[in-house]
């Protein structure tokens, strides 16, 4: 093998799949459709383990044990596995352990360099997440959302995707009917409101006007007629609407500023608003679209459901609703953004809505000979209580998100004023807001996304398990190591061939590092951050041994640069992996 790795090299595992498949096409008894299945191993057995014999096998009336015999030999001979040791295992896998030499090379390759911006260049993907809707505040049911989104987003991004981050915020929807007519009803000036208190006002007189609605009819009627005028433009309403986004759009910004998000389009509902008439008469006129008792609807018979249970595109009264917005979404992505996939981050409660949306979008295109883009719903659980049910305030609202924040980051300073007292009071308000927004973030993004999770502070600020502030900690430790030799760790020599490790901490601090590049792999795959988490999690544990076990200053050079060479390269998996996670970092805490 040469001394320097070959860039293919970078994920093992997606590298040893193709030589186990190359090596497999010319074997009697294998065939083209052959994967190998390699997995990361248990490391009792090895770093990889070759799986797909046993199905292949099976599903051809083969013996397993004997072709994976036959793969083992030709392995055996193949050069680019020279260094590694393989064996057969059970009814027919096969277990690869990666010499010292090899992962010593890899690391002195690889530090400071997983360039992986390959993996989806060329590709356009559409992210629609956040999206609140306007006239109220954001509360804990948007951050998920957000914060997954986000994520998703900085590694399409990392990988090379052209990335469209695109804000579709409900600002024309049936809540307007309501509130103008409250607004109207209680005389206010909404152009000189409070900034500060405008939105409490709006959703005080959103309460008002639908507990008035309920009871009164009239009320309701006048409501359903404030709409209509409404989105036939009437001059005052779109005064009044236009004050409540803009109130709503400033209230939403300040909170993206704080959590770290940005976008580059934030074309909401009503920006869809003269294109939805074209959508309905279109699907109608291409027969996908059908009368039902007055409204327009599409049914999907193939759909064990969804034959009986139709998407409903238009109200029986001709309102437009979400899912005519939708459809024109989709057109209009496709069209000026030429999407190759979009993806919608919401929670799982709108499961039915996309898979409607997705089959409609499938019979749509292709009678408009517009390709159909990837089209996928990355949907998440509820936040809970400590309780086990929806978090909410004790006299039972939502919990607004700016109190939330301000809440996390009180309780962060707390912690850090007691642990760095003699910090300027400057840097430890910027270390406790990192701490805070980075816990809130880990918290969400380390569970599996599509369970509900349990909202706890204790547990998301504590330093030890698998939190934000366990992992800025260990960011912070290695620069404090570098600190003291006065090296900057992004600096010193890359591509040193001659590393072997030797201790029992380094060869497992090395097998964690290489597992990064098939570590991001797995989340794109999935759209699932926890992955990322779980490996972040792992990695810190990992290099806690070696620094423990491990001297690193007053050892003789070579041993002094390779156990720096393994800090490094975990500082910068750790700090890329944050980062990808939406997460601040801090050089000390
Ligand atoms: N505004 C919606 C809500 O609050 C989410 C919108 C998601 N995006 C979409 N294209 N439907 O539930």
């Amino acid at each position: 093998m040469n001394e320097n790795l070959e860039a293919s090299w970078l994920d093992i595992k997606a590298k040893l799949t193709t030589i186990f498949y190359t090596l497999s096409q010319s074997i009697d008894g294998f065939s083209d459709d052959f994967d190998p299945e390699v997995r990361v191993a248990d490391s009792r057995f090895g770093d990889f383990q070759v799986n797909g014999v046993l199905r292949f096998a099976k599903g051809k009336g083969e013996n397993p044990r004997e072709l994976a015999q036959k793969l083992l030999i030709r392995a055996k001979e193949c050069e680019e596995l020279s260094s590694m040791e393989l064996e057969l295992s059970g009814p027919g896998f096969i277990n690869i352990r990666l010499s010292a030499l090899f992962l010593g090379r890899w690391i002195g390759n690889f530090c400071g360099r997983c360039d992986i911006s390959q993996w989806l260049s060329g590709k356009t993907i559409v992210i629609d997440y956040s999206s609140p809707n306007t006239a109220k505040q954001m509360h804990v049911g948007h951050l998920r959302s957000m914060i997954i989104g986000e994520s998703i987003q900085r590694l399409l991004r990392f990988c090379g995707a052209k990335v469209i981050r695109d804000n579709h915020i409900g600002d024309w929807g049936t809540q307007f009917g309501i509130l103008i007519m409250a607004i109207k009803r209680a005389k206010v000036n909404v152009s000189a409101m409070d900034e500060a208190t405008a939105l409490d006002e709006f959703e005080r007189l959103y309460r008002e006007g639908s507990d008035l609605a309920k009871e009164d009819i009239s009320a309701l009627d006048e409501a359903r007629k404030e709409l209509l005028l409404l989105q036939r433009g009437d001059s005052e309403n779109l005064k009044i609407w236009e004050a409540i986004n803009g109130v709503s759009y400033r209230a939403f910004e300040e909170i993206y500023r704080q959590m770290d998000v940005t976008f580059d389009y934030v074309l909401g509902e009503s920006f869809y608003r003269d294109k939805v008439d074209h959508v309905c008469d279109e699907l109608e006129s291409l027969g996908i679209a059908e009368e039902d008792n007055g409204a327009l609807v599409v049914f999907h018979r193939e759909h064990e459901r969804f034959r009986t249970q139709p998407f409903l595109i238009r109200k029986s009264d001709g309102a437009s609703n979400y899912a005519t917005t939708d459809l024109a979404t989709v057109l209009y992505r496709e069209k000026e953004f030429h999407a190759d996939e979009i993806i919608y981050v919401t929670d799982g409660r709108q499961q039915d809505h996309f898979q409607q949306l997705f089959l409609t979008v499938e019979r749509w295109f292709p009678l408009k000979d517009i390709s159909i883009p990837i089209l996928k719903h990355v949907w998440f659980g509820t936040v809970l209580g400590e309780d086990g049910h929806a978090i909410k305030t004790r006299s039972g609202e939502s919990i607004k998100l700016k109190q939330l924040m301000e809440e996390g980051i009180g309780r962060a300073l707390a912690i850090v004023e007691e642990k760095n007292p003699s910090f300027p009071e400057e840097e430890r308000r910027k270390i406790a807001r990192i701490v805070a927004i980075g816990a809130i973030k880990y918290a969400d993004l380390s569970q599996n996304r599509t369970n509900d999770y349990v909202f706890s502070w204790e547990k998301m600020l504590a330093f030890d398990g698998n939190t934000a502030p366990y992992l800025l900690y260990a960011v912070t430790r290695i620069h404090a190591l570098f600190r003291k030799l006065a090296l900057t760790p992004n600096s010193g020599e890359h591509g040193l061939s001659a590393v072997v490790f030797s201790t029992a901490e380094e060869l497992a601090l090395a097998r964690q590092l290489i597992n990064f590049p098939p570590t991001i792999k797995q989340v794109l795959e999935d759209l699932r951050p926890h992955y990322l988490c779980t490996y972040l999690f792992e990695l810190a544990s990992e290099f806690s041994s070696f620094y423990n076990g491990n001297r690193i200053l007053g050892e003789d050079e070579d041993i002094l640069e390779k156990r720096l060479l393994l800090c490094r390269f975990t500082l910068y998996v750790l700090e890329i992996g944050l980062h990808l996670l939406g997460i601040e970092t801090l050089e000390r805490m």
